[in-house]
């Protein structure tokens, strides 16, 4: 599943010690393990290798440069959805015909800046965005493709309403309907080439059957279209597929690729290129935020456990009541998990409320949940934080945002360092009249 694992009661990524480390690097740290994003990729590509996909990793799920260049060392293509994550993808030196550019908001700086990259695809999301790429690609002379971004309606019920996508009423893309006339009317620009589809129809989706559903409706649009005369030479998957918060609560990249493969082979066959758009499946399992204990507090009946990170660093508890399994680093063998789920039926364990230093009752990591006796200074391992983790982390209360390390084997490096109080006011230095 992945390399965060307890040896001897001590947890270890890859061989190194974590206490160690925290000794070495400080807390709180966000700590990926090389071997296990490079695992993640790996059985994507071999469960998906039959379709000869582009897999654009989402760099919306952890866009640290240097994860992206290991991923695109791997072969990975990325999915895009801001000139900032453009520039990361050039900057982490991935062939820029693998980069998909999605978005519901793209400025007109973005879009140059897109074109003259020459990516792969532009993931259109309305009319008038492709009014405006079309007429921005025609002043520069250039040529470029997209996808058309199509709402299949259909959705997870165990997607956060946060997240979910699929359905008709949302910002992204267009109705199945409205595809038809978008081609019809737009089909033939010169100089933006709508030949192809994108789909994406949320995050995480905990089962094949919604992409199966999904993909089938889109064979059946590109079916008309191509009678219509139109080149469909792409179809972009999206994202979406699951992690394991849970111990083996989430398909594996087999599972999924065992449903959608057979619907795709046909297209496959006839020239068709597949993309896929993973995240938080390479990255999620791939990184855990190791933090100290700071302050053990009663609060009527009820136990808190203060740790030195919180909202501001990892808001998905907040914002989603997303499960992240928490467990201290060192534990006595009593105490050792054997797998990560919301129950620990193991002897000895108390109900915590896990909260953060930030002044909000909503900075919290995890409430009532089952932890071994835990004191000031103990290290506390929150897993499953590698997917939109880091990305999503703020500076709220002038906290710092934490370091990213990069276990390899027994090596640790930081691959971004902590932030300083300097760098809170960097931008802030000068004021300057306009
Ligand atoms: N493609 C598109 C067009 C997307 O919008 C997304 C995610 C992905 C691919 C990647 O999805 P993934 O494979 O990582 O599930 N902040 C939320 C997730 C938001 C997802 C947004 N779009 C969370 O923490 O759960």
């Amino acid at each position: 599943m992945d390399c965060f694992q307890y040896r001897n009661g001590q947890l270890f990524c890859e061989d190194v010690n974590l206490d160690d480390l925290a000794s070495r690097v400080g807390t709180p740290a966000y700590v990926y393990s090389r071997r296990t994003l490079q695992e993640h990729y790996d059985r994507l590509a071999k469960a998906f290798a039959a379709l000869k996909p582009i897999i654009c990793y989402s760099i919306k799920s952890c866009g640290n440069v240097h994860i992206c260049k290991l991923l695109g060392e791997r072969g990975a293509g990325m999915d895009v959805v801001s000139g900032g994550e453009l520039f990361r993808a050039k900057l982490a030196g991935v062939p820029m015909g693998k980069v998909v550019y999605a978005g519901v908001g793209k400025t007109d700086a973005e879009i140059r800046a897109a074109i003259e990259a020459k990516i792969g695809w532009f993931n259109i999301e309305s009319e008038a965005e492709f009014e405006n790429i079309a007429a921005i690609a025609k002043q520069m002379g250039a040529t470029a493709n997209a996808a058309l971004r199509v709402n299949p309606d259909v959705y997870d019920a165990k997607t956060h309403a946060k997240t979910s996508t699929g359905k008709k009423e949302t910002k992204f893309g267009v109705d199945i309907e409205r595809a038809r006339r978008f081609f019809e009317h737009y089909g033939r620009d010169k100089h933006l080439k709508l030949n192809a589809i994108h789909l994406h129809i949320g995050s995480p989706i905990y089962s094949a059957d919604p992409y199966v559903q999904a993909i089938t409706k889109a064979l059946e649009l590109i079916d008309e279209l191509r009678n219509q005369g139109h080149t469909i030479s792409a179809l972009d998957i999206g994202g979406g597929f699951a992690a394991d918060y849970e111990s083996g609560a989430s398909p594996d990249a087999a599972n999924y690729a065992e449903a959608i493969v057979p619907l795709l082979e046909k297209f496959h066959k006839e020239g068709g290129t597949i993309i896929l758009e993973p995240g938080r499946t390479i990255a999620a399992n791939s990184g855990i935020l190791l933090s100290r204990v700071q302050y053990i507090k009663m609060g009527g009946k009820k136990k808190f456990v203060i740790v030195d990170t919180g909202m501001h660093h990892l808001v998905r508890p907040t914002l989603y009541d997303s499960f992240h399994f928490i467990w201290p680093t060192k534990v006595s063998p009593m105490h050792t998990p054997t797998g990560r789920s919301k129950e620990m039926n193991l002897p000895g364990l108390e109900l915590c409320d896990v909260v953060g230093p930030i002044c909000e009752s909503g900075d919290f990591l995890a409430k009532e949940r089952p932890l071994p006796p835990v004191a000031r200074g103990d290290l506390v391992a929150i897993f499953t934080a590698g997917a939109y983790g880091m990305v999503m982390a703020s500076n709220y209360n002038a906290m710092p945002r934490p370091p990213e390390v990069l276990i390899d084997g027994g090596k640790a490096i930081v691959i971004r360092r902590r932030e300083t109080y300097d760098d809170l006011v960097q931008q802030e230095r000068e004021a300057v009249p306009v």
